[in-house]
């Protein structure tokens, strides 16, 4: 349980009382209490109302809305604040400021915006942290501390520079081994003193001012990435320590955002209690893209629940078309995230705000001000659900015999490539399988290459461009125990320095696979191949239609599963698989069609006896969560149209109505169930 302090799913939001005046926090305490909301999220970006000078503090304010809350039943998601940084800060102190990618000395401005290596910043983020705590460490309200804001971006100061240098002296020792690692004698740029060194930017580096993935040296820019992940993450721990030291047990988190790119969430998720994350879809999104998100997210404390911090009760402001949720979204989104691991439900926000950048950002107080609306019948609904179901669903666990690595390091790298192709992207890949998965009814774990593999039956590696020492080894041991491991083409081709392995693709994982690829041709969208199966495999026969990227491989013990249809290398194999103790590795050495992905996810879990919780039905989302004996089933519906589903394998007593169910029965479109198996 997050805290049994609130043994519920939390249920509220972002909220900034001191944008308005005293008399409407009344009001929205009242509406609160109509909507059965129990959580506030605040003050997320109060620093300069809360600190108008570097000596004094101004609490009083935070003092009586706390107090009014909590009387009125409503928790602190205690914030910080520090996300945004006073103007009185950024004139007296420069050094918070930012430089950016392209050499610019920012001004003030804006919010997540303090240089990670600003001594003002990393002074007084940390005082700010420490002074809440002193003050509110016996506040009835506390339940959950949460540090700054969405963390993120990246600077080039000349404070950076100096610790980026640090940093290097730290991880490799010495200017030698930092000149091998980034293969410095190319176009002869030996370093002889660390001052050399300066941050890749616009500026020296990279090649383009548009894309910031065009870099001349991958070497340098993959390790700058590393160095602004783990700098933005001391920041972060420097507040968590000032908390910890007063509130040793009050859990403390900050909101992640997915598959952010700057941050690698893996490394910082052992740093956090429980893992929140900010989930804003676009309307048109498929239901899978939003299902890998939260599951990566659980995935990074492998599989311990987390917080859904965010989400709008009805429409962004900054898409491209802020479309609001269909009648029923909000409701069947929410419980979709409580279906993959969360026990909470939050908004961004509680009231909308009058002015500035996110006046028309959805919330569940609107502008008119009062109950009588849409979106707060919505929320209130939800809410009055999620105070029955009472502690039900919290804690409950999914269990995967599917895994899914997922590396940031590898993701940075793959895409600062030049070549072999521009589409070669690594989130799309991932989606993709992940998707083939999903639409089967397959629960899958995110897993970092460092975690243990022996508790899954297959890991899928799709675009394992950059392998982790030790993970080669580790997949043979796995595979050799009776476990599938499938990767895809263009894995297995540098270290963690980006440096080409030598030898033979796909390096490390070469003698897994029984493979070498000799050569990768690229090709253009308009340019397609083909799968051809030898023969009938599972649903797979006949041929398939495939793209991008194609290795042209020699079998070394491996089966040829597939070979390419089309062009030069026809004939060649294009899928492979591998018998390698009592299990088997793959190689699919091009990028498939959706139908060749599908029929290869479902042979393989039928060999190794996974079966869906339900059979699948089209849109339909079935997920469990187990915990002390009790099996929950969400079943979702992400048609808007009713579907008719055979529960029989899960058949008892549904949560939300509390009526008994088995057989087929009829979800109504955009409908949930949560089933207690045999309840
Ligand atoms: C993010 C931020 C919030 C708010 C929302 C708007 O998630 O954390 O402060 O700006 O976006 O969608
Ligand atoms: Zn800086």
């Amino acid at each position: 349980m997050i805290n049994p302090k609130l043994p519920k799913v939390f249920y509220g939001g972002d909220y900034n009382p001191d944008q308005w005046p005293r008399e409407i926090w009344d009001e929205d305490v009242r509406l609160f209490k109509l909507a059965n909301i129990d959580i506030a999220t605040l003050p997320v970006f109060s620093w300069a109302h809360l600190q108008p000078d570097e000596t004094r503090y101004n609490f009083e304010w935070l003092d009586e809305i706390l107090d009014l809350l909590v009387k009125n039943g409503v928790y602190a998601c205690m914030a910080t604040s520090t996300a945004a940084h006073p103007a009185w800060m950024a004139r007296r102190h420069p050094d918070v400021l930012r430089v950016d990618f392209h050499g610019r000395k920012h001004k003030y401005g804006q919010r997540h915006n303090s240089c990670p290596h600003s001594p003002t910043y990393r002074h007084y983020a940390p005082e700010m942290a420490k002074a809440l705590a002193t003050r509110y460490k016996d506040h009835p309200s506390l339940v959950i501390w949460h540090v700054s804001n969405e963390f993120g971006g990246a600077c080039y100061c000349e404070n950076c520079a100096a610790a980026f240098r640090g940093w290097l002296q730290k991880r490799y020792g010495s200017l030698e081994e930092v000149n091998e690692r980034w293969c410095t004698r190319f176009w002869g740029h030996t370093f002889y003193d660390w001052e050399e060194i300066v941050p890749p930017n616009t500026l020296s580096e990279h090649l383009s001012p548009y894309d910031q993935t065009r870099t001349a040296f991958q070497g340098i820019s993959l390790d700058y990435s590393r160095f602004m992940s783990d700098s933005i993450l001391e920041c972060y721990l420097l507040e968590r320590d000032a908390l910890k030291e007063i509130t040793p047990d009050v859990p403390v988190t900050t909101n992640l955002m997915g598959h952010f790119k700057p941050l690698d969430y893996f490394a910082w998720a052992p740093h956090l209690d429980v893992i929140s994350w900010d989930s804003y879809p676009p309307m048109q999104v498929k239901p899978w893209n939003v299902a890998l998100l939260h599951d990566l997210m659980r995935g990074l404390k492998e599989g311990q629940p987390f917080m859904l911090m965010e989400q709008t009760p009805s429409q962004q402001n900054w898409q491209a078309h802020n479309s609001l949720k269909r009648p029923g979204v909000l409701r069947l989104w929410s419980y979709q995230a409580m279906a993959h691991g969360s026990d909470a439900i939050m908004y961004f926000q509680l009231r909308r705000s009058q002015g500035a950048c996110e006046k028309w950002h959805g919330a569940v107080i609107s502008h008119a001000g009062h109950e009588n609306t849409r979106v707060f019948r919505e929320s209130a609904e939800l809410g009055k659900e999620l105070k029955e179901l009472g502690s039900d669903v919290l804690d409950g666990r999914i269990e995967a015999e599917v895994a899914m690595i997922f590396d940031w390091e590898n993701w940075w790298a793959v895409e600062y490539s030049s070549g072999p192709s521009q589409d070669l992207k690594y989130v799309p890949l991932i989606h993709e399988y992940y998707g083939a998965l999903w639409r089967a009814g397959f629960p899958v774990d995110f897993v970092h290459p460092s975690f243990d593999l022996s508790k899954y039956k297959i890991v899928i590696a799709p675009l394992l461009y950059l392998v982790q020492p030790g993970f080669a080894e580790k997949v043979e041991k796995f595979v050799q125990a009776g476990g599938t491991f499938v990767t895809t083409v263009y894995s297995g081709m540098v270290d963690e320095n980006d440096r080409a392995v030598l030898g033979g693709y796909p390096g490390p994982l070469r003698k897994v696979l029984g493979i070498w690829a000799e050569e990768f041709d690229a090709v253009p969208p308009e340019l397609k191949n083909e799968i051809v199966m030898a023969s009938a495999l599972g649903d797979l026969q006949g041929s398939y239609e495939c793209g991008m990227l194609h290795g042209l491989i020699h079998a070394e013990g491996a089966e040829a599963v597939a070979t390419f249809g089309k062009d030069f290398y026809a004939g060649m194999p294009a899928v492979t698989r591998n018998g390698f103790g009592k299990g088997a590795a793959w190689y699919i050495a091009t990028d498939p069609d959706t139908k060749f992905i599908e029929g290869l996810m479902g042979h393989l879990c039928a060999e190794h006896g996974i079966e869906p919780a339900l059979a699948p039905t089209e849109g339909v989302e079935v997920t469990q969560r187990k915990n002390a004996g009790r099996t929950l089933t969400f079943v979702l519906n992400h048609n808007a149209e009713p579907v008719q589903v055979d529960l029989t394998p899960v058949a008892g007593r549904e949560l939300l109505s509390g009526e008994q169910m088995s057989g087929t029965a009829e979800l109504p479109g955009r409908g949930v169930w949560i089933i207690e198996k045999g309840g």
